[in-house]
């Protein structure tokens, strides 16, 4: 008895150290797990948060519903298979309205040509559209069993064709394209061996779309730098031109970067006098 009552007390401190332990890795896991909970609703709330306010710019009375369009397309799938398809219901929910005469197609002059339309409302670009303007530079993907949306670890452009930002990028360009009326411009880059590529989204999609029935002119706008590597007689707009829907008339000009800059510093002269 006198020597078992020490070996009791002994056991009892273990046995609450032991407690303390399991308590204390269990308190460990639920805050880790709230943390990753935040961390992923955050990734989610964030991206959300972007894609409305970006939305709402553009007075679209119900951004909730083509927020939900939008997400459908790719929450819950396997990131690496969302087809351009996936987006159909958040072409049907996004309000959006061609600018005849003023739609801007680019290839390979992003930055030239985005700073080129920011500063006047002569030209549209897909990314001045509802359409392209909730997502652009956003990164985002689903997972197979999971409800949440994810802004990092996501496949990047290359890494699988029917990822969720390509197939978004391909889907909205044919909508633009579709819409395409009058005459239409497209900024192509004259520093670049290969101005036109029948690879790129402007060739394998928005120049296929180009319809006759709604657009009179395709203007090619080549941008040139101090010391051009291509021109409008290049073989690749030859293909480019040939490719066009008969009836719609084919110019192309060379313009450079300069002169770009100058017509944006005087917005009066932008609206088709730079070419
Ligand atoms: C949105 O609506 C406000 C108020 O009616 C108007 O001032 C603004 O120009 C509109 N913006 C767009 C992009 O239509
Ligand atoms: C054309 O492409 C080159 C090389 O990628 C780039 O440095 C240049 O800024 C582009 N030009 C325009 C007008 O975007
Ligand atoms: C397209 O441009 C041509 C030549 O500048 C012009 O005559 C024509 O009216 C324009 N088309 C439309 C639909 O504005
Ligand atoms: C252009 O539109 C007409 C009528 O909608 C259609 O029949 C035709 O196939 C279209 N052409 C192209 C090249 O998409
Ligand atoms: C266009 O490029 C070709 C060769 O690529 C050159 O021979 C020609 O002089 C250029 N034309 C103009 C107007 O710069
Ligand atoms: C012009 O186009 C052809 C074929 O698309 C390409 O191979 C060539 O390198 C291009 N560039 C120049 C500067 O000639």
């Amino acid at each position: 008895m006198e020597q078992g009552e020490p070996r009791l007390r002994k056991k009892s401190w273990r046995r609450r150290y032991i407690c303390i332990g399991v308590l204390g890795v269990l308190v460990l896991i639920v805050v880790i797990a709230v943390v990753v909970g935040l961390v992923l609703r955050n990734n989610t709330q964030q991206l959300k948060g972007t894609f409305i306010d970006r939305c709402k710019k553009f007075n679209v009375s119900d951004c909730q519903k083509v927020w939900d369009a939008f997400e459908q397309a790719y929450v819950g799938r396997d990131p690496c298979e969302v087809p351009m398809e996936a987006y159909d219901p958040f072409i049907a929910a996004a309000p959006f309205e061609p600018a005849c005469n003023r739609m801007m197609f680019w290839s390979k002059t992003k930055d030239v040509v985005h700073e080129f339309t920011a500063k006047s409302d002569c030209f549209v670009t897909l990314e001045d559209t509802v359409l392209g303007a909730v997502a652009d530079g956003l990164t985002w993907c689903g997972k197979k069993g999971s409800s949440e949306t994810f802004t990092t670890d996501c496949p990047g452009w290359v890494d699988c064709v029917n990822n969720p930002v390509r197939s978004f990028w391909k889907r909205v360009s044919a909508a633009f394209a579709d819409a395409a009326c009058g005459n239409v411009t497209a900024m192509l880059n004259g520093s670049i061996t290969t101005p036109f590529s029948s690879q790129s989204i402007f060739g394998s999609i928005e120049l296929k779309r180009f319809n006759s029935t709604r657009m009179e002119s395709l203007n090619v706008v080549m941008v040139t730098q101090k010391n051009p590597v291509a021109n409008c007689t290049n073989a690749s707009l030859k293909m480019l031109k040939a490719e066009l829907d008969n009836g719609i008339q084919y110019y192309c000009k060379e313009v450079s970067e300069a002169q770009l800059k100058e017509c944006s510093n005087n917005p009066q002269i932008t609206c088709g006098a730079c070419w």
